[in-house]
């Protein structure tokens, strides 16, 4: 049965973002606040589990708060709470299960568990003047998830391959630490890369062709780390980094352009989504605008803000469960991985 939902507050603890929104009728975004563990986390190199989950437990009611505050709304008008229920950290997720099951259940309200990875692609559907259409080949990039799906609807979602390794994002972060730059890998990476040279180097590009829609970066991220030690042992030693930054993405780009484009087309669709924290690297959005274009294909990615972790996309999708009455119960428990 159909419930009437109107407003949903979205709670995302996952990973190292502590962050909350609130979505009206499924689409407009009254707020959306993230509270970063980035520069915490940065000294240690990648993030800290344990600390994570602190940060979790200490931010959360404030940011749950402010999210509330700046849609101009108070809590009772809030119908429903959605959760990330996995996959992610369990302590880290435990400290957002365990905040929205303490709002909902004396107030009497709905809370739902969504899957951050199925969040991730939804998130297409957040403030966008033309609307993707079903079916449509989505593409998951982030710091734990590199993954191709066919979406036929909010419910019906297909895998179609995935990492056998690391994650694209991953694979930022690990480079990053072999060139001794600061985490996280992407934005910093992506910031050198526009002034090197994305031919300067020939890194491998795994294509997998007995299984066209998986992917591999472990060979990549080896490779950068053999050339950074032969530079390093060679007279001069002095890195040309901006070289290996901007021939690592390439690397990374080509193959996820590629394989997308491939997905989309065996798939007979015409929409293609990329979403995940990598989502917002400038030249993957703009190769994968520009192949789309080339191939007939209509794509849509989100703002950046809505690619990276972020409440709104837990709240979206909520949203469309809470309307088929998916709801979680006093016992709801997390789950670090949670297959969609
Ligand atoms: O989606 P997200 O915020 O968290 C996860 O669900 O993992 O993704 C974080 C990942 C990190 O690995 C980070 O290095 C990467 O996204 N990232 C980027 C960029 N911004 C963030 N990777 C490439 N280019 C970027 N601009
Ligand atoms: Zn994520």
């Amino acid at each position: 049965m159909t419930q009437s939902v109107e407003i949903v507050l979205g709670i995302e603890t996952s990973c190292d973002e502590t962050a909350a929104a609130v979505l009206a009728g499924g689409e407009k975004v009254l707020s959306n606040v993230i509270s970063s563990q980035v520069e915490i986390h940065a000294e240690y190199g990648g993030i800290v589990p344990e600390i994570a989950s602190r940060k979790h437990v200490e931010a959360i009611d404030f940011v749950v708060k402010e999210a509330i505050s700046k849609a101009g709304i108070s809590f009772s008008q809030v119908d429903g709470i959605a959760v990330t229920q996995g996959p992610g950290l369990v302590g880290s997720l435990v400290v957002g299960l365990s905040y929205a099951k303490a709002c909902a259940f004396p107030s009497g309200k709905l809370i739902t568990g969504v899957n951050h990875v199925h969040a991730h692609l939804m998130a297409c559907f957040l403030e966008r003047e033309t609307m993707p259409e079903f079916p449509f080949v989505g593409l998951v990039v982030s710091g734990g998830h590199t993954s191709l799906y066919r979406v036929d609807d909010f419910f019906h979602v297909e895998l179609l391959g995935s990492t056998r390794d690391d994650a694209a994002g991953e694979a930022f972060d690990k480079v990053a630490k072999i060139l001794g730059l600061p985490y996280p890998g992407g934005p910093v990476i992506s910031r050198l890369a526009k002034k090197g040279r994305p031919d300067a180097f020939s890194f491998p590009r795994a294509r997998l062709p007995e299984t066209p829609f998986d992917f591999s970066f472990s060979g990549l991220k080896t490779a950068v780390l053999q050339t950074v030690q032969k530079i390093k042992a060679s007279s001069n030693g002095k890195l040309p980094v901006e070289d290996i930054c901007a021939s690592f993405q390439e690397a990374v780009i080509d193959v996820l352009v590629a394989k997308t484009l491939k997905a989309a087309t065996e798939q007979k669709v015409e929409w293609v989504v990329a979403s995940g924290g990598v989502a917002s690297n400038a030249r993957l959005r703009e190769r994968l605008s520009a192949e789309c274009k080339k191939h007939g294909l209509k794509f849509v990615v989100p703002r950046p803000v809505f690619c990276t972790d972020n409440g709104a996309m837990i709240a979206l999708t909520g949203y469309h469960q809470l309307k088929e009455g998916m709801v979680l119960g006093p016992d709801a428990d997390v789950y670090s991985r949670l297959p969609l």
